[in-house]
């Protein structure tokens, strides 16, 4: 029967869709190099000297030359940097403006170098997936191992430290006031900190608190910590130690995180029983429409989602046998708002903030 479908196939439709086919494999294999000229300082180097040979790209950053051309070639290739041949006849390559925004500086909110820094990690789940696809059962963060966290750390810093406190502190009502002034603050799913350790350091009045289950994350944020000498912030695990249920937290606020969790409604519940009556609740999470059809149709990142979804995000939100399994894309505005609902808050508003990946709501009781 297969055989006998194959045999009708259009030759020029079968092109075509060989050719789609192998645009992924182009990806992939291309994505595998990035993550190659950021983990070996090539990109770097590009940034600080353009019009370079590729014998001046491997001394620069220590490496063999021959392996330096072929990346070279490889990166030109696929328009990521740029080559040029000079009179003499040798390649010179170097980096756009644009390149050097997206691929070397993590300053800049459309810095990329995040996901790329934890391909290797992101695509061994590979690996596991068969057995998952069979039980049910997917992996958490720590699965991905310590640079796993390291690369979700470098995927979300940049905008925070960028618009966090310019953009989104101000977009809610009265809280840059009550953080001044000192509020109780909790992170949940906080990750390496990032986040609550800048609102920490700006706000030295309030106290704060960071949750996350992945021991890497939570590692490296007490690391962080350390080096930045806070004192009003502390990291914990709420396995260890659970969220208080008092309604003493002024602001609770959480970042890309409820879509991963595998019980999202009873997290949701527990903001609840942490918060204040008059507290609010940030809630940050991938910009996700209703169904299939109009992610399709709306987000051309769909497929790489759905499929960050399978590989970290709703394998997270399955690595336990009830898991709710909402995965990337299964968190849209219209559920967040339900499901709010549902755990006793009233007031949900989505806030007027843009960005390419995440909806910002704020929500209170
Ligand atoms: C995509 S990361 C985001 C981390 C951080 N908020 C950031 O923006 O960098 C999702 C995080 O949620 C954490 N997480 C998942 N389930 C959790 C739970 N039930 N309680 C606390 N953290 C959880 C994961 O360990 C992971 O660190």
């Amino acid at each position: 029967m297969t055989t006998t479908r194959a045999t009708n196939a259009q030759p020029d439709a079968v092109r075509m869709f060989s050719f789609g086919v192998f645009s992924k494999l182009e990806g992939a294999v291309t994505a595998g190099m990035i993550h190659l000229g950021d983990r070996l300082g090539l990109y770097a180097f590009l940034a600080e000297n353009s019009n370079i040979t590729s014998q001046e790209l491997a001394v620069g950053c220590g490496l063999h030359e021959r392996w330096v051309r072929e990346w070279a070639y490889n990166q030109a290739a696929a328009k990521l940097i740029t080559a040029h041949t000079s009179a003499d006849g040798e390649v010179r390559f170097g980096l756009t403006d644009e390149a050097v925004a997206v691929l070397v500086s993590p300053d800049h909110p459309a810095y990329g170098m995040g996901m790329f820094h934890r391909l290797p990690q992101t695509m061994r789940a590979l690996e596991d997936m068969p057995a998952s696809f069979r039980t049910g059962l997917g992996f958490d963060y720590d699965s991905h191992g310590p640079e796993g966290a390291v690369g979700i750390e470098r995927s979300f810093e940049p905008w925070n430290q960028t618009f966090l406190l310019p953009v989104v502190v101000p977009a809610i009502q009265g809280l840059e006031q009550r953080l001044s002034e000192g509020a109780s603050v909790v992170d949940i799913g906080c990750g390496a900190g990032g986040a609550a350790m800048l609102l920490a350091q700006t706000f030295p009045k309030s106290q704060f608190k960071g949750y996350d289950i992945s021991h890497y994350a939570l590692e490296r944020a007490k690391v962080r910590q350390a080096e930045k000498n806070l004192s009003n912030i502390k990291f914990v695990d709420p396995r260890t130690e659970p969220i208080l249920q008092d309604r003493s937290v002024d602001f609770v606020m959480t970042f890309d995180c409820i879509h991963d969790m595998t019980h999202p409604q009873e997290m949701m519940q527990t903001i609840r029983g942490a918060l204040k009556d008059d507290g609010v609740w940030l809630l940050v999470d991938i910009k996700a429409l209703d169904g299939l059809e109009q992610n399709m149709a709306k987000n051309p990142m769909a497929s790489l989602m759905y499929g960050i979804s399978i590989l970290s995000c709703m394998s997270s939100a399955m690595s336990s046998a009830d898991g709710a399994g909402l995965g990337t894309l299964g968190f849209s505005a219209t559920r967040a708002k339900s499901m709010a609902e549902a755990a006793g808050f009233s007031r949900f508003t989505q806030l007027d903030i843009e960005h390419s990946v995440n909806a910002f709501y704020e929500i209170r009781p």
